[in-house]
């Protein structure tokens, strides 16, 4: 087991990451607060059908009361926080309450903003059962839920107590919301860390076939990288930006598509294919390196293919500006491990990059395309 500590203004807090973990008896139960009130389990009806029996065990004899609730990211509002909240007075929960969300991104900010503003407060663990959630969504304290004018509109930065990483949670995770999580971990990579970059060139096959060696060593390894981000930005006012990266554009074609054509992941996929281009446009990523992010992400197999939407992604561009003060924000590659915060990029270019998108994904794709990639000159 790995065990590594999570720096925020509220107290830092240990994420423990392990193989079986979630299946030990017993074993949960002994991370919880010994002067808890009450134990509750905060999960959804799918989540519970895969993993209820290692939670049931891993939280043995702490008796768990379970709420579980609808994680469809249509879903993911204030009317199913306040259901949670109100089942959670009905379950006579108080202030020495100790919630365990089990599930992915959407259970983990939903139950995490449940949690942040029952009776002010409680005691809350997370045990993400997704790739996005075990390497992105758990760490860092963001909570919160959709309104209908957008996403993540409504929310808090309430930190957990405790998480638990248990990369065999990870088997019953359909294959394309995986794959899906991989992008991110691809984004890990390109932000900060050329050995990952290199392992995952190495090892993409046996990551894509979840191998347990291989897999470990990865969620660990993108999980640390978060947590030492958020540790020292947790509000976003800086570093944390560089999390960003494939984001710029892959927020505004989620957008663009009605969050229903291409998964996040994927539509990060563009989005760093799309930054990527931008970086060697601009003469700041060598070719030989821009080539081998590109390859890299084509490894991953084909991207769900894009509709003839550039005015409505570039208007959705738009829409992101607002929230930094009329200019846009990207995040570019300067090197495998290195990027840089950029707010000149002409709107020239970023239009030009939009037309291009589609043709911006190596035609050489998969195994073919990281052979090639491997044998260039580092
Ligand atoms: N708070 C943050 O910092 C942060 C970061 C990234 C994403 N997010 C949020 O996370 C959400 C996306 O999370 P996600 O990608 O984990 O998707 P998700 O939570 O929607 O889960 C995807 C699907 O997988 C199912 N599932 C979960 N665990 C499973 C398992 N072990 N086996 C089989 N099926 C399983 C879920 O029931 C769901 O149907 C979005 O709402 C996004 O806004 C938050
Ligand atoms: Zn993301």
């Amino acid at each position: 087991m790995k065990r590594f500590m999570i720096h925020s203004s509220a107290g830092d807090y240990p994420l423990l990451c392990g193989r079986g973990l979630v299946g030990r008896r017993g074993w949960l139960a002994r991370q919880l607060p010994g002067e808890r009130t009450g134990v509750f389990l905060l999960s959804s009806p799918r989540v519970w059908r895969v993993c209820g029996p290692a939670l049931a065990a891993a939280l043995d004899p702490a008796q768990p009361q379970r709420i579980l609730f609808d994680d469809r990211e249509t879903a993911k509002n204030l009317q199913t926080v306040e259901k949670i909240e109100r089942a959670l007075v009905r379950a006579g929960a108080d202030r020495g309450a100790a919630i365990v969300a089990a599930g992915g991104g959407v259970v983990g900010d939903v139950a995490g903003f449940a949690a942040s503003s029952y009776m002010r407060g409680v005691w809350l663990a997370h045990v993400p059962t997704t790739l996005v959630a075990q390497v992105d969504s758990s760490i860092g304290g963001k909570t919160g839920v959709n309104l209908k004018e957008g996403k993540n509109l409504v929310g808090a930065f309430y930190p957990p107590q405790l998480i638990v990483t248990d990369p065999e949670l990870l088997k019953t995770l359909d294959a394309r919301q995986y794959r899906s999580g991989l992008y991110e971990v691809l984004k890990y990579a390109v932000i900060s860390d050329p050995l990952l970059f290199d392992v995952l060139e190495r090892t993409m096959d046996r990551v894509v076939a979840r191998d347990a060696e291989v897999l470990d060593w990865v969620v660990s390894r993108c999980a640390r990288i978060k947590g030492e981000i958020v540790g020292q930005d947790e509000r976003e006012s800086g570093l944390r930006q560089v999390l960003n990266f494939g984001h710029t554009i892959g927020h505004a074609l989620e957008a663009a598509t009605g969050y229903r054509r291409v998964l996040h992941g994927e539509a990060v996929g563009w989005g760093m294919l799309a930054a990527v281009d931008i970086a060697r446009q601009q003469g700041l990523v060598r070719a030989a390196d821009a080539d081998r992010i590109a390859a890299l992400v084509a490894s991953l197999g084909r991207l769900p293919r894009l509709p003839d939407r550039r005015e409505s992604i570039a208007a959705r561009l738009g829409s992101d500006k607002k929230a930094h003060a009329g200019r846009l924000r990207w995040v570019l590659p300067r090197r495998i491990g290195e990027v840089e915060i950029s707010e000149d990029v002409p709107e020239a270019l970023v239009r030009d990059v939009l037309g291009r998108l589609p043709q911006l994904f190596p035609k050489r794709a998969g195994k073919a395309a990281r052979k090639s990639a491997s044998r260039e000159p580092r």
